[in-house]
């Protein structure tokens, strides 16, 4: 992987879980026309994520990064982009409070429309169709026909990504964020959550903190800090022609960036070190994420590092791990151990969903939230053993109210799952589990 670089290089290397189009000629011309777009985010912002990000390696911050698996069109609405905010804000000023560091907000969000599949077909009702990609490639609908790929969904995505991000910035800068309305959110969650007492001592110092600024004559009007927040968009970096054709360079530094999102991540699926997504992924100036997962072994981590941030460069490469609450004992310290001894700039971060799906008895796709809670302590036990920074957290998770992972303070049980199981892909934590995961975080890391 040494020639030259530019956005279409990768196109010489194997591509993993890209959609097949039947019409290439439509497909291209998709292309040309994103090319044409504007960019969604400024380069600017995108090194403002990074100097935040080389402060998350070094234990002076923390990330939280979360949002769907998969973005849908069809819910692109007013409230659900504002109840999946409302959810980030609130376990970010729980995490602020366990933490005591500047909280780094990260969501999937604005462009988390692509999802790689364990396989490219399945039988429906004795028909076989190409598997649902995710609303940029096909429809979720179990017809031949609407999971045929369809390369104008390219183009919508990359437009209801703008509206998004619109709402987004409007939201975050317009008053919705104002940390005494979000403190009263969480204060109203622990009245009405059935475990909520265990929560009411933190939420309370909280409340009473912010009485305390406001007693000394600081008012959150005035002060930007307490009034608006910083929230950067990130999206698996999946379909490489959508990525490419968003790939600019930066007039001010001359670089190359990607300018779809703030932040893009390679999948588990497709980290191969010689497969196209190392390869356009290696090009550009954003913070990249990269799962980790049971497959990866300590050599290969190394030469995945080395050829994502060849110059070793702080707050470019967040390491995902994602290991399943009963391997991260085992698989976990060894790559940390190599990582720390060749003295390689990575933010460690934990997604403690995805090795903790299975099938559970009544049919659905499931996870319990006994094991994100585990793997989640895990994590942070064996960072505290290593002497490495555990630097955040990575969920799925929607503002809603829905049924989709078992446990919680709610218990949410099997047979419970059917009343709202909405998620297009994998389960999400709901807005009251994902509260009371921030919640169980604050409080392990405050015990230490
Ligand atoms: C995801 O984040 O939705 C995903 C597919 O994860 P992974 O690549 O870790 O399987
Ligand atoms: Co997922």
């Amino acid at each position: 992987m040494t020639s030259e670089w530019h956005p279409d290089s990768w196109k010489d290397f194997p591509a993993n879980q890209q959609p097949e189009y039947p019409d290439l000629e439509a497909y291209e011309a998709v292309i040309a026309e994103l090319r044409q777009q504007p960019p969604l985010v400024f380069a600017g912002e995108v090194r403002d994520l990074k100097t935040r990000l080389a402060k998350v390696a070094k234990g002076e911050s923390f990330l939280l990064q979360g949002g769907d698996c998969a973005e849908e069109f069809s819910q692109n609405h007013g409230k659900n982009i504002r109840e999946k905010l409302r959810i980030l804000l609130q376990m970010a000023v729980v995490l602020v409070h366990g933490t005591l560091k500047p909280i780094v907000k990260v969501g999937r969000i604005a462009g988390q429309y692509a999802k790689p599949r364990s396989k490219p077909t399945e039988i429906v009702d004795g028909v076989e169709m190409a598997s649902y990609r995710g609303d940029m490639v096909n429809r979720l609908e179990a017809t031949v026909t609407s999971r045929t790929p369809n390369p104008d969904r390219m183009l919508r995505a990359y437009h209801q990504s703008a509206s998004t991000l619109n709402l987004l910035r409007a939201f975050t800068h317009g008053g919705y964020a104002d940390l005494s309305m979000v403190s009263a959110w969480n204060q109203e969650f622990v009245k009405n959550s059935p475990l909520g007492h265990h929560y009411e001592e933190m939420a309370n110092a909280i409340q009473r903190n912010l009485e305390f600024i406001k007693a000394c004559g600081i008012d959150s009007e005035r002060f930007p800090q307490l009034h608006q927040v910083d929230l950067f968009t990130s999206h698996e970096g999946l379909l490489l022609g959508y990525e490419s054709a968003l790939t600019r360079v930066d007039s001010l530094t001359q670089e190359w960036y990607n300018v779809g999102a703030h932040m893009v991540w390679i999948g588990d699926r497709t980290r191969q070190l010689d497969g196209a997504h190392i390869e356009y992924m290696r090009g550009i100036k954003n913070p990249i994420g990269c799962k980790v997962g049971p497959s990866c072994d300590a050599d290969s981590l190394l030469r995945l590092i080395e050829a994502l941030n060849p110059d070793n460069e702080e707050g470019k490469l967040v390491l995902i791990a994602r290991f399943g609450a009963d391997k991260i004992d085992k698989l976990y310290p060894p790559l940390l151990r190599v990582v720390k001894e060749k003295g390689y700039n990575v933010v460690w971060s934990t997604d403690p969903m995805h090795g903790n799906t299975y099938k559970s008895d009544s049919g659905y796709k499931t996870r319990h939230f006994e094991d994100i809670l585990k793997e989640l302590t895990h994590f942070f036990e064996i960072h505290h053993a290593e002497g490495t920074v555990p630097g955040g957290v990575h969920f799925e998770l929607t503002g809603d109210n829905v049924t989709e992972c078992v446990g919680g303070a709610e218990d949410i049980k099997d047979h419970e799952l059917v009343h709202c199981y909405e998620t297009a892909c994998d389960p999400r934590l709901n807005a009251k589990q994902s509260l009371e995961m921030a919640f169980l975080i604050a409080r392990m890391l405050k015990q230490g």
